[in-house]
């Protein structure tokens, strides 16, 4: 099962993609997650991606799309896999389809996490993430069971760098010019689903799952 997680960000990408990838046993692949572990680990592709991100701007396609092409074409990846946050634009998603049609493979599912932008920035300002494992929770939504501990490593929480107001308005500005056209592709290849994603994180995951099928 091949599948595509669309939506704003902070729509709840990251955290449904992690328990679909529990549930049905696939890899679960943050484009965003392996740029901000680039930048913990000072590499030259982090340095690069960096200057892009902390202003909420989109990284260049070529820094991406080999990086996610190579990664698709890994072993484990063989039964399937979740992508979050790729493909941003549609040259991306053009070159995902292209790097799938040579293997004879395609798209199985494009999930559209929908969330209007007033909810948005008030999300953002509430999510924390683990600088150990990358873990994301939020203050009110999904909070530690120990404050500013993480669950699943004991890493302390941070507010992410492009969490700042200023910059999630420019996340949203950019997500409504340049990843939004995605919404179309998708439905004109018939493979987009929309779920509410304004309801309680374990309400999204059940419209997913009936979806995707037990
Ligand atoms: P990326 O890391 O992908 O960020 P994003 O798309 O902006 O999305 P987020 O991770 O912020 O949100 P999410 O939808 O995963 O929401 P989450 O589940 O955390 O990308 C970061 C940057 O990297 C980009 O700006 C770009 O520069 C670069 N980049 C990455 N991929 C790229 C690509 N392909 N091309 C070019 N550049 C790329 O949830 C948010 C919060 O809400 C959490 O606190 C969560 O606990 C909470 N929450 C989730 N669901 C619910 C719910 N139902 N109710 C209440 N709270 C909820
Ligand atoms: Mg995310
Ligand atoms: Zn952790």
């Amino acid at each position: 099962m091949k599948i595509i997680m669309l939506g704003a960000p902070g729509a709840g990408k990251g955290t449904q993609a992690k328990k679909i990838a529990e549930k049905y046993k696939i890899p679960h692949i943050s484009t965003g997650d392996i740029f901000r572990a680039n930048i913990k680990n000072g590499t030259e592709l982090g340095k690069k991606a960096k200057t892009y991100m902390d202003q909420g701007l989109l990284v260049p396609d070529e820094l991406v799309v080999d990086l996610v092409v190579d990664r698709v074409n890994q072993d484990d990846c063989k039964d399937g896999y979740v992508l979050d946050g790729f493909p941003r634009t549609i040259p991306q998603a053009e070159a995902l389809d292209q790097a799938l049609a040579r293997l004879n493979q395609k798209v199985d599912y494009a999930i559209n996490v929908e969330v209007p932008d007033e909810n948005i920035v008030n999300r953002m300002s509430g999510r924390r993430a683990c600088v150990g494992c990358g873990a994301t929770y939020h203050i009110v939504f999904a909070p530690t069971q120990k404050e500013d501990v993480c669950d699943n490593c004991g890493g302390s929480l941070i507010l992410r760098d492009d969490d700042k107001p200023e910059t999630v308005q420019k996340r949203l500005g950019v997500y409504h010019e340049q990843t939004q056209p995605l919404i179309e592709y998708y439905t004109n290849a018939g493979i987009l689903k929309e779920v509410d994603g304004t309801i309680d994180i374990e309400d999204v995951f059940r419209e997913i799952t009936n979806i995707l099928g037990e």
